[in-house]
């Protein structure tokens, strides 16, 4: 057998691995009266999560950009489907995003912080932020601290991170330059917003604990969806090598998330970061707890001023 067949058919002790798809990893669950928001529900790895968890009898809350969008992607989520209209770069749009969640009287039993942008070829700036960062970190960021008061007492939340957290800066999170203007690469600016993400879930975790609600990280593996609309075309036509090597299915990739969302052995674990459905060592910026405590109050703060 080859090694990457090895690889591809290895089971951690979750007894789920690199190839189980989120309808395995949740076949048999009864998720009727769940209410789960998603974000980015309109495209790849969202899209199949919501799908599937909708299958499984759960309320989806399905977020993107714009109503229409969200409503359009719904269509494959039963008839239960929420759409909600949340563009993460704009925090005005978050805010109202919440209110809504709220206006609606809506108790959620899990946020999947999903969508986001990868590898901006130029730096580029939104309120003043770097837009990865915004986007993958703030945004979410301002959503689920908003939506605090809405969560069940059971309630988990998970952050999609990225192996790609190892691209972070040396400095982890680069507090001196957070818009990475002396020293700007397309993955170390998405590197730093998926440790963020990381240490996000990390942070919530610690805010958590003494309850039953959950904060985790996840490494979805990686997946060719529309993330990738940013490379260019030297950097995509080498994932046709990574494709035969490492690339998952759509259905596999979703399988994390949808595994530490909903799954029973997950319910007591919190403050871990996840990848081929297990819990995974992160690189040590991702475990450094004093770093996660001073990117939440630094966030606290830029977000006060947005
Ligand atoms: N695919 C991988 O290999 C891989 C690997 C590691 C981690 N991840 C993580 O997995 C998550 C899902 O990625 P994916 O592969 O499913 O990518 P995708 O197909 O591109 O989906 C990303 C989703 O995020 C939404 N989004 C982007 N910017 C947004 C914004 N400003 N406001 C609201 N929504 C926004 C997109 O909406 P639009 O369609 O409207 O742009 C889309 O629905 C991401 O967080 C990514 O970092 C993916």
């Amino acid at each position: 057998m080859s090694i990457v067949a090895l690889i591809k058919g290895r089971r951690g002790a979750s007894g789920f691995g690199y190839a189980s798809t989120a309808e395995e990893v949740t076949a048999g669950l009864d998720l009727r009266g769940k209410n789960i928001l998603i974000t980015g529900v309109n495209s790849g790895l969202g899209q199949e999560n919501a799908r599937v968890l909708a299958a499984r009898g759960a309320r989806i809350l399905g977020c993107a950009r714009t109503h229409d969008k969200a409503l359009e992607a719904g269509r494959h989520c039963g008839a239960q489907f929420v759409p909600l209209a949340c563009e993460l770069s704009e925090p005005a749009s978050v805010r109202a995003c919440v209110a809504e969640v709220q206006r609606q009287g809506l108790r959620l039993d899990g946020i999947i912080c999903n969508a986001g942008i990868m590898a901006l070829p130029e730096r580029k700036l939104q309120h003043g932020q770097e837009l990865q960062f915004l986007t993958n970190h703030i945004g979410h960021f301002l959503l689920v601290t908003g939506l605090l008061p809405q969560l069940t007492e059971h309630a988990r939340v998970v952050v999609l991170s990225s192996s790609a957290h190892n691209a972070a800066p040396k400095a982890g999170i680069q507090f001196d330059d957070l818009s990475l203007e002396r020293s700007y690469t397309p993955w170390r600016a998405y590197g730093q917003s998926k440790l963020a993400n990381l240490l996000f879930a990390r942070a919530l975790a610690r805010r958590f604990a003494g309850s039953a609600r959950t904060a985790n990280a996840v490494h979805p593996g990686v997946i060719a969806t529309n993330l990738m609309r940013h490379m260019n075309p030297i950097a995509r036509a080498s994932m046709g090598l990574a494709e035969v090597i490492a690339l998952k299915t759509i259905p596999q990739g979703a399988a994390t998330q949808c595994y530490v969302a909903a799954h029973p052995a997950t319910a007591a674990i919190s403050g871990e970061f996840f990848a081929d459905c297990n819990v995974a060592r992160s690189s040590a910026a991702g475990r450094d707890l004093a770093l996660a405590e001073r990117l939440w109050m630094v966030t606290e703060e830029i977000t006060s001023k947005l």
